[in-house]
């Protein structure tokens, strides 16, 4: 089986492309809500975009400032990312998202923005958020959120300038802008810390972007716990700052394999994962850099874990509340009215498995990856799923219920 172009690569290069004085063409994009909203925005901006599924262009165009909101929806990348992206332009722009992305922290970014000579005005704290950016400053700053959202928006904004930013970050953060902007020329250097500054990029890319590794985490759970599966993904983002989740598993016992690794093309590899329903799995410990490593596959995390014999022990997860929802929250409480044995602080939990666990209704907290970590947990304890999140899931993975349904079939 194959997946849709990886989320996080689809935000990037669509951003990058606008960058870029050429045209680029991106094939099997994603076709997600996220992806879309950045689309919008960037089109509002003036950079012209032929959006098909198969065969995205995005055309040499320049920043304009948009009139209109620039609506970023449910996603924290589209936001955030943009705002550096628009400021390294001198483009000023009033920014909007739903309930879930207002209440997401942003100072984590207008912060070191400011400190770059944007300004913002927000009514009494609230959205919508509008930035000005008339004035681009370089930047010397240490990333302390581990955010690669933060290093991504960081590192556009640095174009702004004629001298040299310099951004300390944590290595454990994805990595794909970076090693993006590396092999297509622009004037970046990744080494203990990025040193970036304006240069122009002339030619555009033709990429076919790699499978959703997040989204092959929900595959890769589903078949590991359901018996006699056994599915390969062809095709997925291969990746050191991602592959944690799969990596973790293994640790496990899960019979998973990643074979047939890509040369690097653009910054980006691929590769083929081949999984097996594995009936002994053991319960480990995560943190730190690891946590980082997984951080959206901690929901389905959780759901092996309550498979696995012994302690499953999450750590170092607070980072986990500030998403689409807070996570910790929405895991306990689910899998706890599903007879689990679990516990939870504010920084960690901790889930006993072996517990024969029951169905009830399940509380997705609008939240696309804690809707589709509990549809698999449906399956795995012998249950339909419920097929009713689909307008949720379509903010990271359109085929969510399709794919399980060719997996069960
Ligand atoms: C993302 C980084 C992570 C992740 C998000 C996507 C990215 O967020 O949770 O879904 O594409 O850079 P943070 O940067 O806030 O950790």
């Amino acid at each position: 089986m194959k997946l849709e172009g990886d989320k996080s690569l689809s935000h990037r290069l669509l951003m990058i492309a606008s960058l870029i004085q050429g045209d680029s063409i991106l094939r099997n994009i994603s076709t997600s809500k996220d992806v879309y909203s950045t689309i919008e925005c960037l089109q509002k901006c003036n950079i012209k975009i032929d959006y098909k599924d198969e065969k995205t262009t995005i055309f040499k165009s320049d920043f304009i400032a948009p009139e209109a909101i620039l609506d970023c929806g449910n996603s924290g990348s589209t936001l955030r990312m943009l705002m550096g992206l628009l400021h390294g332009q001198s483009i000023s722009a009033k920014f909007d998202g739903d309930s879930s992305l207002q209440k997401r922290p942003m100072n984590r970014i207008m912060i070191p923005l400011k400190k770059m000579g944007a300004t913002f005005e927000l009514s009494n704290g609230k959205f919508p958020i509008i930035m000005h950016s008339t004035n681009n400053q370089s930047i010397k700053y240490s990333e302390k959120t581990k955010s690669a959202q933060v290093k991504t928006s960081l590192i556009f904004a640095g174009l702004g300038s004629n001298e040299s930013s310099f951004i300390s970050y944590n290595k454990a953060t994805r990595d794909h802008t970076e090693k993006i902007m590396e092999s297509l020329g622009f004037d970046i250097k990744v080494k203990n810390k990025i040193t970036i500054r304006k240069n122009n990029v002339n030619i555009g890319m033709d990429i076919n972007i790699p499978g959703d590794l997040s989204s092959a985490a929900f595959v890769i759970a589903a078949t590991v716990l359901t018996p006699n599966s056994n599915v390969i993904i062809k095709n997925v983002l291969y990746n050191k700052t991602r592959m944690t989740f799969i990596y973790t598993l293994i640790k496990m016992g899960a019979k998973i394999s990643i074979k047939n690794i890509s040369k690097e093309e653009c910054g980006i590899q691929s590769c083929d994962i081949y999984i097996k329903y594995s009936k002994s799995l053991t319960g480990v410990k995560i943190k730190g850099d690891d946590v980082i490593g997984m951080i959206d596959e901690i929901p389905i995390f959780s759901i092996i874990g309550c498979f696995a014999s012994g302690a499953t022990n999450i750590q170092n997860i607070k980072e986990l509340k500030v998403k689409e929802s807070n996570r910790i929250n929405a895991i306990y409480q689910n899998l706890y009215d599903m007879g689990a044995d679990i516990f939870q602080d504010d920084d960690s939990m901790l889930i006993k498995g072996g517990k024969r666990l029951h169905n009830t209704t399940i509380n997705h907290f609008n939240d696309h990856r804690i809707a589709m970590s509990f549809e698999i947990l449906r399956l795995v304890i012998g249950e339909d799923m419920s097929y009713e999140y689909s307008n949720i899931i379509d903010i990271s993975f359109p085929g969510f219920y399709r794919t399980m349904d060719r997996l069960l079939s």
